[in-house]
């Protein structure tokens, strides 16, 4: 067992690192989470030393000056920098010194986290490779983090997945997806296999239809708009985050926390997501829209068709879910960032109140809350108290900062930990990443031809999603 972790994220002058990475490093260094040394080593072709390096850390941390200054300074003091070309072998052969030199010859266990354009992520890791440093010698573990997107399609994820797997074990092989860092995400397994109360209920005997939405005010801010232009909403948020989230409220318990147990069930269920083209009507289960001015933006083609919005209705095909829709949602410059799932249940099967003939707002839900105001909540119906029968819509809420009155960690702190130790069960796995892929796919070649729907900004999105429900399904939620 190594005493020294080195943490070498590499494309570290990129704003990953100074937003997310670093300060997620160092809050776990001011709590003392880590379980023995953590150095960090910021890898970039910018011309910076150690002292540029930091400077660039005090000044985009969005919280340095609430840093304990004496544990800042000391989380600082050991964070280098070194100067590399990640197309170059020979700079590799040269950073394999300075690590070596950096841990004082100490045998280092090595996190390499690729914050890099998605084009950089082989050559990068065969340059690893060729330096020597992902071997996995005296005990001492070599791992790779990789950000999202993981591919562009299933053959191209499939191709990455072929051709790093050649180099690396799948257990060294760590692909991120920040939302299962999210505290709320985590507590999906907790809520659904803890509580007798749920559990019995959470089936298609039940469930009459499942509502997820990443509804986001932001747009192209920070210089995005290039990137966005050639992904979109499908393969920016709903094949990874959207489906994830997808992935953990449907599956089944998995028979232990290990995380090859978590993974096996996630795949499943992702494995049996209906594929577009099995759909009758395909197109009748998609809105796709780009918001108005989308095509103005810096970066973007003035003929994009590139969705900003994307809505669906989706099926899994298992004994549990067979005959739910899942409506799944995401879209930038909407007028509140939320991501909720609801489950909404079957109204009871027999009327004693009113007449169930028409369409009535289904009053059973449960609507995890997974950002902001982290919470949950059980909607139902009582009666108004006074003379009559007047029946009126109640609700019982948890809410995360009013229980637990402590500070909810940043999602990366969390990952970067359980990268440090060793811990894959909040990682995706290459064929989870690759059922993603063909579902994503499939969406994707049934749009072709498919309106592209305007909406103004800070609005709901186009009115044609409200279609995906049926006649007495309920509406999208609005935060
Ligand atoms: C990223 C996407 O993965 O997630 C962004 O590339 C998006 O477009 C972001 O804004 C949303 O993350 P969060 O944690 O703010 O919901």
């Amino acid at each position: 067992m190594s005493d020294i972790t080195q943490v070498i994220i590499l494309g570290a002058s990129g704003d990953l690192t100074a937003r997310k990475l670093a300060p997620a490093l160092f809050a776990a260094f001011q709590d003392g989470l880590f379980p023995h040394e953590v150095q960090l080593v910021g890898v970039a072709r910018r011309p910076w030393d150690d002292a540029g390096f930091r400077e660039q850390l005090i000044a985009n941390s969005p919280k340095a000056k609430d840093h304990q200054p004496d544990k800042w300074q000391a989380f600082l003091a050991n964070t280098h920098y070194v100067r590399t070309n990640l197309e170059t072998p020979a700079d590799f052969a040269a950073l394999a010194k300075s690590l070596d030199m950096l841990c004082g010859g100490r045998p280092a266990d090595r996190v390499f986290y690729l914050a890099i354009k998605p084009e950089l992520f082989l050559p990068s890791v065969q340059n690893l490779h060729g330096a020597g440093l992902l071997a996995q010698e005296d005990g001492r573990s070599s791992r790779v983090v990789v950000e999202k997107p993981f591919g562009t399609d299933l053959t191209s994820a499939r191709y990455l997945n072929g051709e790093l797997l050649k180099i690396l074990k799948e257990n060294q092989l760590y692909r991120i997806d920040h939302y299962l860092g999210k505290e709320t995400v985590q507590n999906l397994l907790v809520f659904r296999f803890r509580n007798a109360f749920f559990e019995p209920l959470w089936n298609q005997k039940y469930v009459e239809l499942v509502q997820i939405t990443v509804a986001e005010t932001v747009g192209m801010e920070g210089g995005r708009g290039g990137y966005y232009d050639g992904s979109g909403a499908i393969r920016d948020i709903l094949q990874n985050h959207l489906l994830q989230l997808v992935a953990l409220v449907a599956m089944e318990a998995p028979s232990s926390l290990a995380p090859k147990a978590i993974r096996d069930e996630k795949v499943k269920v992702l494995h049996a997501l209906r594929s577009f083209a099995d759909l009758p009507d395909p197109q009748a289960n998609l809105v796709r829209a780009q918001y108005e001015g989308y095509t103005q933006e810096p970066g973007v083609s003035p003929t994009s068709e590139t969705e900003t919005y994307i809505a669906t209705r989706a099926y899994i095909d298992n004994w549990r879910w067979g005959g739910v829709p899942f409506l799944l949602r995401t879209g930038k410059h909407l007028p509140s960032r939320f991501t909720s799932i609801r489950i909404q249940f079957r109204m009871p099967p027999h009327t004693l109140f009113g007449s169930y003939q028409e369409c009535h707002l289904r009053p059973n839900a449960i609507t995890l809350r997974i950002q902001p105001d982290d919470g949950i909540d059980l909607s139902f119906e009582v009666k108004e108290p006074g003379q009559g029968l007047v029946i009126k819509p109640a609700k019982m809420t948890f809410d995360y900062a009013e229980q637990f009155k402590k500070r909810t960690p940043d999602a990366y702190e969390r990952l970067l930990q359980d990268v440090i130790t060793g811990d894959q069960s909040l990682f995706i796995r290459s064929d989870e990443v690759e059922e993603c892929w063909r579902w994503a796919d499939s969406l994707r070649e049934a749009m072709a031809g498919a309106p592209v729907h305007q909406y103004p900004k800070n609005t709901w999105g186009p009115q044609a999603a409200d279609g995906l429900f049926g006649e007495c399904e309920g509406r999208w939620l609005k935060g």
